[in-house]
């Protein structure tokens, strides 16, 4: 077996019979066993930048939580692999906190964010005691130290802070800037504001500092520049408003390579962010707070292989030649949504050499449902299986029912062996909470 140079995932290779293998499986028995579209997840590769996170913490000697964002791909299976490997989850939304309590995730271990929970959402969540919530607006806080009161719980909380940072990321998923709908804005004074309430409000504890400035972050100036500024405000709720706060919360946002960007290795960034920390805290005369890190995307992104079937093919000449697959948008709406841009190769020729230029459509009623422009691939033909690289993450979990397209199966593998964690809905299960207009 020849070790293909993707870049992009680890445990893939190709076998004597040309087939792409993911995770010691062949990717066109996979499609055959389980259909396409199939999301495949090389579970070995989330395990271990998983480990690759604690051993930074480890060898840096700090405090530490790893809080999975499980936004990125929230299922039962995966809740259960990232609570086995260490972390903590992160949830924001009923479903996602649902979800990793089904999985048997203890509720302490569960942290919840959101900038507009529901008064039902924060009931369930009071109801099963999870670690902590992240409080996003005055709104919130009162209605939760009230939600908690009634209760007779004291619950602990992080402040979230809209930082004023900027990641060098792509518009739309950067939530860090002053202009944003998340988090308490410090450069106004809302973020001390809601530390000096957090002061009188006797049902909430307020451990923690916490930010987000943005997703798929290469570059680590805008950490150390949050790191800065959250370091300010640690030491005023600490020191000026005698709050309990010992956690320091920088978020997610660890950038990893679709095509052909150079991802610096999660263990780097982290290792900066935790070397800027410690300038920070040491240059304020403060002990450095237990650092919690929130990734999703950089677990879940790059072990993830979409397999998809070739069908139709249109050729449009001087111009474009299409080639659609039995998904799309539905599946993945990243490109739709961001531009995004994913490497693929045909998993059943995949060390036949590219020889032109094919975009690779989806099957929704929409022009905009594209998958990838211009990909390099074999001539191909129909019946072949399409392997898309780094689609693990932000794409089963945005997942939509647009022309009743059921989701895809998700299949797990390891060493040689595939475990179905995700049935594929059928059309009927589409139309299971339907009614007929006349009873
Ligand atoms: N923590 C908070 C508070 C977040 O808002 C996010 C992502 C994360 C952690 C995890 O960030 P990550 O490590 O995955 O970059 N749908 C977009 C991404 C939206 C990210 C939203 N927040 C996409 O497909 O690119």
């Amino acid at each position: 077996m020849t070790a293909i140079e993707t870049g992009v995932t680890a445990h893939v290779s190709i076998d004597e019979s040309h087939h792409l293998r993911i995770g010691g499986c062949d990717a066109v028995q996979l499609a055959q066993q389980f259909g396409t579209p199939l999301i495949v997840y090389d579970e070995q590769l989330m395990r271990e930048t998983i480990r690759a996170f604690h051993e930074v913490f480890r060898r840096e000697g700090v405090s530490y939580q790893i809080s999975y964002a499980s936004k990125a791909f929230c299922t039962i299976a995966m809740c259960q692999l990232v609570y086995e490997e260490g972390c903590g989850i992160d949830v924001v939304s009923g479903g996602e906190l649902y979800t990793a309590i089904a999985s048997g995730v203890p509720a302490e271990a569960i942290h919840m964010h959101g900038n507009n929970k529901t008064p039902e959402e924060l009931a369930y969540a009071l109801e099963v005691g999870i670690g902590a919530i992240i409080v996003d607006n005055f709104y919130e806080l009162s209605l939760l130290a009230k939600m908690a009161q009634d209760a007779g719980k004291v619950v602990d909380v992080l402040i979230r802070i809209a930082p004023g940072v900027e990641a060098h990321t792509h518009d739309f998923i950067s939530t860090g800037r002053q202009d944003s709908k998340f988090g308490f804005d410090l450069a106004s004074g809302q973020a001390d504001a809601a530390l000096r309430q957090l002061i009188d409000l006797d049902s909430l504890r307020c451990i923690g500092i916490h930010a987000h400035i943005g997703s798929q972050i290469f570059d680590v100036d805008g950490f150390r520049l949050m790191v800065e500024r959250l370091a300010d405000l640690y030491v005023a709720a600490k020191r000026e408003y005698g709050l309990p706060v010992r956690i320091l919360n920088v978020g997610g946002g660890f950038g990893i390579q679709y095509t052909d960007e150079v991802a610096p290795p999660v263990s780097d960034t982290l290792a900066a962010i935790i070397e800027s920390a410690r300038l920070a805290f040491d240059a304020r005369k403060e002990a450095l707070p237990t650092l919690w890190i929130e990734p999703g995307r950089s677990i879940a992104g790059p072990a993830g292989i979409t397999l998809y079937r070739v069908g139709s093919q249109k050729r449009i000449p001087g111009i474009r030649n299409y080639l659609a697959i039995d998904g799309g948008m539905t599946d993945n709406p990243r490109l739709a949504l961001y531009g995004a841009k994913y490497h693929a190769v045909l998993a059943n020729r995949a060390d036949e050499p590219a020889q032109t230029e094919w975009s690779v459509a989806g099957k929704c009623c929409e022009s905009g449902d594209m998958l990838i422009w211009d990909a390099h691939l074999p001539e191909p033909a129909s019946g072949d299986i399409l392997a898309v690289f780094a689609t693990g993450a932000y794409t089963y979990s945005m997942a939509s029912h647009y022309n009743r397209i059921p989701k895809p199966a998700v299949v797990f593998v390891r060493d040689g062996r595939a475990k179905l964690v995700v049935k594929r809905e059928t059309w009927a299960d589409l139309a299971t909470r339907d009614l007929p207009l006349s009873l």
